[in-house]
């Protein structure tokens, strides 16, 4: 018996793979797989996130951290020559329709880690391109779990959270698949950045990170913190996600050298980390309800 395709068979960039109506056998799968496998590199300048982003820094939540106008056009024009898988683009914009919650944060953290990382006493650790291309892909793994659960309003039960905290993993199966014999390069930070020091992260609860997933955990957190959650009545302020941070910090859970650069986008004068003072006291009140963390029974 010959097996036939009713419909066209795509890629997720919509690259014809199998026609409707061809015989399906081994040469014609190596092929589809083949198509599917390869790399077709767009420039983000060329796409509507850098638009995207271009029109985020005007919120009101990014201006202490985009104040300096030179810092921002570089960010800009390192983001504008990053190129992209077509395939990952595709994820994005997926991403963008599904949960416009994770897309505005996936497209935000990377210029955010851009800047930290820009501050006299980080810089020079890092590639301002890396940071782009692997802020770009952190989160991508949220696009294969439930919108019921990513949208929840109420507690999750055990089970969402089991299910929601295998995003990394997954993020880093699609990776190494649409990166090929690159993957490493780029699949390591979404597989990391949920990890702590400490070991009490996920999903491999390891102590040992690339600093790249340091900086981009503090900076996920940051970005989760400020921005509108369906589980949340309200964002955190600048100063109540610092709280936070140094908490974690504290607790050895965070790199406390990156949460420190962080802290000195609030200062009118960038300060110098080493002797850096910050109040031991929390001087904001987090929001009034939210669901994150708490466990349904059912
Ligand atoms: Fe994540
Ligand atoms: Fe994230």
């Amino acid at each position: 018996m010959q097996l036939k395709l009713k419909k066209n068979l795509y890629s997720i960039d919509k690259n014809l793979l199998v026609k409707a109506g061809e015989a399906i056998n081994d040469t014609v799968l190596d092929r589809a797989v083949e198509k599917a496998r390869k790399i077709y590199l767009v420039k983000l300048k060329n796409t509507t996130i850098l638009k995207d982003i271009k029109k985020a820094f005007l919120d009101e939540r990014y201006a202490i951290i985009f104040s300096s106008k030179n810092a921002k056009q570089r960010i800009l024009s390192v983001l504008g020559g990053i190129s992209i898988p077509k395939t990952i683009l595709a994820e994005l914009k997926n991403l963008k329709i599904n949960f416009p919650y994770t897309y505005l944060h996936i497209i935000m953290i990377a210029p955010l880690a851009m800047r930290v990382a820009l501050h006299k006493d980080v810089r020079g650790k890092f590639s301002l391109k890396r940071i782009g291309e692997l802020c770009l892909a952190h989160d991508i793994g949220k696009s294969r779990i439930s919108k019921r659960i990513i949208n929840k309003k109420t507690p999750l039960t055990a089970k969402e959270y089991r299910i929601l905290r295998m995003h990394p993993l997954i993020g880093h199966v699609l990776l190494h698949y649409y990166y090929g014999k690159e993957h490493s390069k780029y699949d390591f930070v979404s597989y990391e950045h949920h990890e702590r020091l400490d070991g009490s992260g996920y999903p491999r609860r390891i102590k040992k990170m690339s600093l790249y997933s340091q900086l981009i955990a503090i900076i996920d957190i940051f970005d989760a913190l400020t921005s509108q959650r369906p589980y949340r009545s309200g964002t955190y302020s600048f100063r109540g996600a610092i709280d936070l941070l140094i908490d974690e910090a504290k607790k050895g859970r965070l790199n406390k050298r990156f949460v420190y650069s962080l802290i000195a986008f609030a200062r009118h004068k960038q300060p110098i980390l080493k002797g850096m003072k910050v109040s031991k006291f929390s001087r904001d009140l987090p929001p009034e309800w939210n669901a994150y963390g708490k466990i349904a029974r059912k």
